[in-house]
């Protein structure tokens, strides 16, 4: 199976997973920092204050981005590197936060490794959540400056450049389940930062297309695909439309049609939601978050069945949904499967991928003639060293392998997808589960930080360079 010519095969990886270096520089406090040192937030009780240590080792990562035949890199900024207090101080931005990020570009480009930067991959300076964080409206402006900044000192050699990483993450995890930092539990919250980090994206693809028109801009968000469980009962039909509207439709439906779907209205109506939504709407806000984007960026790693009965009901087994992340749950219920999972609990369900990536082609990004990449995919498995120092990750192989002939059936189907990018290089920091889930093609050694490629990354190896999914038995 062949993909595309100029198909673009990267690996991505996020300031607070791999850098380390927390006070480096001059860096600042960032919510992940105050987050990780909070008792009971993190599975291991680990910060990423070491983490892979990329911020020194930079050079090695990249010569592993080669060896993987990667073409493109995708790694985040730390924003609290740039501005330690959040915003921009009258001495300027921190001379040594833009210098680490200047040498890593100019060794990628070295390379021919093109660098794709995201600006925002979760790590908020500690100071602006102080002052509110992403539910107050002003987060957005002081992002659209930092943007700026950033944009104005790379520009003459990045020039693909994503605003957010997955701001549902940001706003539900974060704001109202509170599994993630800065750790609130508040729907109300949840929904004023998803809007806000709408209105920062838009503010941001503003700044940039206004100063280098020929870059290429976007925003990567992490869909589903929520799945009746039975498609014949409309009760389930609109349990899955509800969940698909609180996990995809709150971002996509902004950014490609200027406004939030109406099932979300209804839900929020319903749980008496609806006004913490549209009190932070402000007119103009919705056509600045539709401006259009060069490329839409889809993380995908599992998908959802989806029920109308609530836990308790006689009709089979389900799960009780338990603090949920959605800020008006109670239409639906997440139903376990008969599927596989990988280490993190997730279901693997390749056939998700080709589903989401011709949803998405059909209704969002083609008609936008917008460029579709995936931005995240990969697995977390319990990985063994063998006594000859080797890595053998079949399961990791298995999976990669899967989710790129689900790709290839979703081109096959007419959707139009120019590129994948694994999660990750390297084993990382794995937020609110610490160091105890390894998502790296690429193994490290915590005690020593020693990388060494596991048999996917020599499968991946094999992809990039046959562009093309490898014959195995
Ligand atoms: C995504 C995140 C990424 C990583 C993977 C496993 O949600 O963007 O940082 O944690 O999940």
């Amino acid at each position: 199976m062949a993909f595309p010519e100029k198909f673009l095969w990267g690996a991505a990886t996020a300031a607070y997973q791999v850098e380390g270096a927390p006070r480096d520089g001059g860096k600042g406090e960032s919510i992940w920092d105050r987050f990780s040192r909070t008792p009971g937030a993190i599975e291991d009780a680990s910060t990423g204050d070491i983490a892979c240590d990329q911020y020194h080792r930079y050079r090695e990562d990249v010569a592993l981005l080669s060896e993987l035949g990667a073409q493109s890199y995708r790694f985040s900024v730390s924003w609290p590197r740039i501005l330690p207090d959040g915003k921009l101080a009258a001495a300027g931005p921190n001379p040594a936060g833009l210098d680490y990020y200047s040498r890593l570009i100019d060794t990628l480009l070295d390379n021919g490794i093109l660098p794709w930067l995201t600006l925002y991959h979760w790590d908020l300076p500690q100071s602006l959540q102080d002052e509110g964080g992403w539910p107050s409206r002003d987060t957005a402006y002081r992002f659209a400056d930092y943007a700026h900044i950033v944009h104005d000192a790379l520009r003459d050699r990045v020039h693909h450049w994503t605003t957010f990483n997955e701001p549902w993450v940001s706003a539900f995890l974060g704001y109202t389940a509170g599994v993630h930092a800065p750790g609130t539990q508040s729907a109300r919250a949840g929904l004023q930062a998803a809007h806000h980090l709408l209105l920062a994206h838009g503010l941001a693809v503003e700044a940039i297309t206004e100063a280098s028109p020929s870059d290429s801009v976007g925003i990567t968000v992490n869909n589903t695909v929520a799945y009746p469980r039975d498609p014949s009962n409309p009760d389930d039909v609109a349990a899955a439309a509800s969940l698909d509207a609180q996990h995809n439709g709150l971002f996509l439906d902004p950014l490609f049609r200027g406004e939030y779907p109406q099932t979300l209205w209804d839900d929020l109506t319903t749980a008496g939601l609806d006004t913490a939504l549209s009190d932070v709407i402000r007119d103009g806000d919705l056509a600045r978050i539709s401006a259009p984007i060069d490329f839409l960026g889809t993380n995908y790693y599992t998908d959802d069945l989806v029920t109308a009965h609530r836990p308790g009901a006689t009709i089979g087994t389900v799960e009780s949904p338990g603090l949920s992340p959605y800020p008006a749950p109670r239409r639906f219920t997440v139903v376990p499967r008969d599927l596989p999972k990988t280490e993190m609990g997730w279901y693997i369900h390749p056939q998700g991928l080709t589903d989401l990536l011709v949803r998405l082609h059909r209704d969002y990004t083609g008609p936008a003639q917008t460029a579709l990449y995936v931005t995240e995919n990969g697995s977390a498995f319990d990985d063994h060293i063998g006594p000859d120092g080797t890595i053998n990750d079949p399961k990791r192989v298995a999976y990669l392998r899967d989710h790129l002939a689900a790709i290839d059936q979703a081109i096959a189907s007419g959707a139009s997808v120019s590129g994948y990018f694994a999660w990750s290089l390297l084993d990382n920091f794995e937020w609110s589960f610490g160091y105890s889930k390894r998502f790296g093609l690429v193994h490290v050694d915590y005690a020593t930080l020693k990388r060494t490629l596991k048999a996917s990354a020599e499968y991946y190896r094999e992809v990039t360079r046959a562009n093309a999914i490898p014959h195995r038995d």
